[in-house]
């Protein structure tokens, strides 16, 4: 009993951490849906690890009650959910940013180039996290836990079967685990495929318009400045590169009259 009040007294700033590194990756995502960007974060959990959780990894490592708080590294856990695996990547570049100002980083452990023998797969950073209380600063260990949603998916089934057979999976079931941790392995590389060509057709729409506009432009300036002749020659080249023409070639006849536009103008 006296054990316990004692406990909850240690993981008041283990709470303030969660809460305050909860607001500071959510608001990461806030700020970029407000600039109208893509976020590579998803959305964010964390939570404080059970002081019944605490004291059975304790005890399961011979960790003596006086080093608990320096030896389990995830008495204050944040997970960070991405649509796509390159997205953990930027979401690495980004706490390395900040590693030294409001937080330090003290390992990396990359569980998806090197997938463990349950088929799990995640991004870890341990960091410092100081947190500000009445007794004055206190740094403490925090995990941040970095994958996508399907990894997330299969961690979070694969977890609670380990906790219906006590850490005890039978084989069989273990190795349909492992074969359905490549099935969502699998369907991160198919998306991020997907992903890849959907931007990409965009960037093609974004170039073709863009390529569109400045022909119709010049073609109108070279009528305005008097040249009908050159102006009604590339209208039917034009034309003709829009029937069956490539995006480079629409790209070659918008650089083209530019430049004649150009040459024409400064003969005035
Ligand atoms: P614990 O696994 O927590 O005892 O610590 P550790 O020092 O072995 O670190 P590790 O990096 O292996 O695991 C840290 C955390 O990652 C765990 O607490 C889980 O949240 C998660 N994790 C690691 N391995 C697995 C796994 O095989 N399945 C699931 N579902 N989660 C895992
Ligand atoms: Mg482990």
């Amino acid at each position: 009993m006296h054990r316990i009040r004692h406990w909850k007294e240690i993981l008041i700033p283990y709470e303030q951490a969660v809460e305050e590194l909860k607001v500071k990756f959510k608001s990461i995502r806030n700020e970029f849906r407000d600039m109208n960007e893509y976020s590579p974060i998803e959305f964010v959990t964390g939570r404080v690890k059970k002081i019944s959780s605490i004291l059975e990894k304790a005890k399961r490592r011979n960790i003596p009650e006086d080093r608990i708080e320096d030896e389990i590294e995830d008495i204050a856990g944040i997970r960070i959910m991405c649509q796509f695996e390159d997205d953990i990547y930027k979401v690495v570049d980004l706490i390395r940013k900040r590693d030294g100002k409001d937080l330090k980083i003290v390992y990396e452990k990359d569980y998806i180039k090197n997938k463990k023998e349950s088929g799990y797969r995640s991004y870890h950073i341990i960091i410092r996290y100081p947190v500000q209380t009445a007794l004055g600063e206190k740094e403490i260990l925090a995990e941040l836990q970095i994958r996508t949603l399907a990894m997330n998916f299969w961690a979070t089934i694969e977890h609670s079967l380990n906790y219906k057979y006590k850490k005890n999976i039978p084989e069989n079931i273990r190795v349909r685990l492992r074969k359905s941790a490549e099935a969502a392995y699998s369907l991160d590389q198919e998306m991020c495929e997907i992903r890849d060509e959907i931007i990409n057709a965009q960037k093609m729409f974004e170039e073709k318009s863009n390529n569109v506009s400045d022909i119709v432009n010049n073609i109108q300036l070279l009528n305005l400045i008097g040249y009908e002749k050159e102006a009604k020659d590339f209208q039917d080249k034009f034309e003709q590169i829009w029937e069956n023409g490539s995006l480079a070639e629409l790209e070659k006849l918008s650089e083209t009259i530019r430049y004649v536009v150009r040459r024409y103008q400064t003969f005035d």
